[in-house]
């Protein structure tokens, strides 16, 4: 029978050695890592997420196969879907359809709380909650009542809160449509959104406070999103550097696909160079301009 924690000492190790930086030397998320049981957030029937010669994605059940679930839970580079078409396929068997729900692969949350970076005590606002699996390491770094996380479907959040609880995690689950954020509790430090977006949601940056950090993935001409990360002024307006490559489904409100010349993408965008852009985004829009780094950036 596999074992939960030598699997996650298993990615740590891996994802340590890659030349990608996963952890970027952090020792808090070494930490957040290790404490937090993923397995703990994963519900016992998920799809494969790459589909069988018969075209269905293979359902993975833990009560059949433990040991095949388990490992495929600490999987660093696979997500493990959660919910097709908006909860509309049971989770009863191979199955195909839209993705609507996931636990995001594992290289890919590490990344991007990396880029969050936040810090003891500040106030972090996360959408798509999912599994409950990335607040949970968030508040693991953050401490008590400093978390909170917005999940559209009320199903998946039922899940996430229940999750919580059990672990005794302190995270504050609302069920609300993430792009409208969430005032209540605003202004945030920081804000990481673990589902893509084609345009920023303005209220994303009107909550969040001078100098605070915005991580999002950003929808792109090139057919993959890209990992935005933005300074906040507090009024309204952020200017951000793509730091990473990534793929993740889209917040339910932008769906659609619309001419990323609307988004404020030029038209002879180059994705050999996704580095090099500068992405403005305030209350009207976002305007995304090719401007040379100066810098080297790490991978
Ligand atoms: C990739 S999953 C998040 C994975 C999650 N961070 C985890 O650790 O399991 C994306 C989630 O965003 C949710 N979502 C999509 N649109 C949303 C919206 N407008 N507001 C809040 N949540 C949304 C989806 O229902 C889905 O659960």
């Amino acid at each position: 029978m596999a074992d939960a924690k030598l699997l996650r000492q298993q990615c740590l190790d891996r994802m340590e050695a890659d030349p990608r930086n996963y952890f970027g030397g952090l020792a808090w998320l070494r930490e957040a890592f290790m404490a937090i049981p993923r397995e703990h957030f994963v519900p016992t029937r998920v799809w494969w997420p790459r589909p069988g010669d018969d075209g269905l994605y293979k359902l993975i059940d833990r009560d059949k196969t433990p040991n095949a679930w388990l490992k495929a839970v600490y999987r660093l580079r696979t997500p493990l879907i959660t919910q097709i078409d908006d909860g509309a396929v049971p989770a009863s068997g191979p199955a195909t359809g839209w993705f609507t729900s996931s636990i995001s692969c594992i290289t890919v949350v590490i990344e991007m709380l990396r880029h969050l970076a936040p810090r003891p005590g500040e106030r972090i606002l996360e959408i798509g909650t999912g599994t409950g699996y990335s607040s949970a390491l968030l508040a693991h770094r953050t401490g008590p009542g400093t978390v909170t996380s917005i999940e559209i479907d009320p199903h998946i959040a039922a899940h996430a809160r229940q999750r919580h609880s059990a672990l005794g995690a302190d995270v504050h689950t609302i069920t609300d449509d993430g792009e409208l954020g969430h005032p209540a509790a605003a202004p945030y430090d920081r804000i990481v959104s673990m589902a893509s977006v084609r345009r920023i949601p303005p209220a994303w940056l009107r909550q969040l406070r001078p100098g605070g950090v915005l991580v999002v993935p950003l929808d792109t001409p090139f057919g993959w999103d890209l990992t935005v990360l933005f300074t906040g002024t507090g009024h309204g307006t952020a200017v951000g550097r793509p730091v990473a490559t990534v793929e993740f489904m889209r917040v339910r409100g932008q769906r659609g696909a619309r001419p990323h010349g609307e988004l404020g993408w030029p038209a002879d965008a180059a994705p050999q160079q996704w580095r090099d852009y500068e992405v403005r985004a305030d209350q009207d829009g976002q305007l995304i301009q090719f401007v040379q780094r100066r810098t080297p950036v790490r991978p």
